[in-house]
């Protein structure tokens, strides 16, 4: 990829977005343009169109969506406009003026059951609202498109949002006991590696469907005690409890994968380098976090 060339980046004031852009300007790409909703409304397909005429990007990096998992029950016309019609629309403006594209998927779009881990052609039955609407807006990016990357992730954190590890921080400064669940398994995934790999892909013609979350496994009990031994912190008892018995603390909630694990061979195939540890990566954001 040409350092000239216009890259666009959707969702620049989430997590991901805002890295995306970081990276790219680190990597000394000199076009490139973060947007978000009040720039372009996704879900405006006539926007789109004309956006991208105008624009004329050699790629995009489409992260923008609808993430709020137990709101998408509420509200599914909101959540397909934006996570399914959404990225139709973007990948067919893509078409339309020869770009590549990275639309960014979930583990929600799997069924969760099992407790293998789930390879990037693994039946997809979508899972909740929020899981359903991204199988179809990966089915519309793959029907209009030719060069696209469909990256999915899980559990993610990064610095320019609200994510678990801020909230079990904030939690922290005034609980003293945690229930939290210990039967849900999967990987967090730090927005700042994950930007780094979405560069190393665009820079390639290695199109296809990847899962790409920080290397390893664990639960939300684990991840949270782990939070809290990294940032020193030893007044919270965090006390395990599973996900039946947190549905009836916590009742209409969206369901929950019990089995998020990702497999990542198509990233060793394609000769992409897996991202570092879960550990490794919840280290790094907490320094960051503290400004260190
Ligand atoms: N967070 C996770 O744990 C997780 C897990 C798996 C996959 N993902 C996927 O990863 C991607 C990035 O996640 P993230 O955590 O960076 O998300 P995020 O922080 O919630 O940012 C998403 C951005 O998209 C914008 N947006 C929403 N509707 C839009 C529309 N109609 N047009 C244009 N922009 C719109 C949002 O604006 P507003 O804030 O104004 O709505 C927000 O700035 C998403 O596609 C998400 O589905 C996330």
């Amino acid at each position: 990829m040409d350092k000239n060339s216009k890259i666009i980046v959707t969702g620049v004031k989430g997590q991901l977005g805002y890295e995306c852009v970081r990276e790219l300007k680190e990597r000394g790409y000199s076009n490139v343009l973060g947007i978000d909703i009040d720039d372009l409304d996704i879900t405006n397909e006539k926007a789109v169109h004309e956006f991208f005429k105008r624009e004329k990007p050699a790629f995009l990096m489409h992260n923008a969506g609808w993430t709020a998992v137990d709101k998408a029950e509420e509200f599914p016309d909101k959540v397909y406009a934006v996570n399914s019609f959404g990225p139709k629309y973007l990948a067919e403006a893509c078409k339309e003026v020869d770009a590549g594209m990275i639309f960014i998927s979930t583990d929600y779009v799997f069924d969760g059951k099992g407790d293998t881990p789930f390879e990037v052609d693994s039946p997809r039955s979508g899972l909740s609202v929020y899981g359903k609407s991204k199988v179809q807006g990966e089915d519309y990016v793959r029907a209009a498109l030719d060069k696209y990357f469909i990256v999915r992730i899980s559990w993610a954190f990064g610095i320019n949002g609200n994510n678990y590890i801020k909230t079990m921080l904030k939690l922290a400064e005034t609980k003293t006991e945690l229930n939290i669940v210990c039967d849900q398994i999967g990987s967090p995934t730090y927005m700042y590696d994950l930007s780094k790999l979405m560069c190393d892909m665009m820079e390639s013609d290695k199109y296809g469907v990847y899962h790409a979350t920080n290397e390893g496994y664990t639960s939300w009990y684990e991840f949270t005690k782990y939070i809290y031994e990294v940032a020193g912190i030893t007044s919270v008892n965090v006390k395990p409890i599973t996900t039946k018995e947190y549905q009836k603390l916590v009742p209409a909630q969206a369901n929950r994968p019990l089995n998020s694990r990702l497999s990542k061979i198509s990233l060793d195939k394609a000769g992409f380098k897996r991202l570092p540890t879960w550990q490794d990566a919840t280290r790094r954001f907490i320094k960051e976090l503290k400004g260190e």
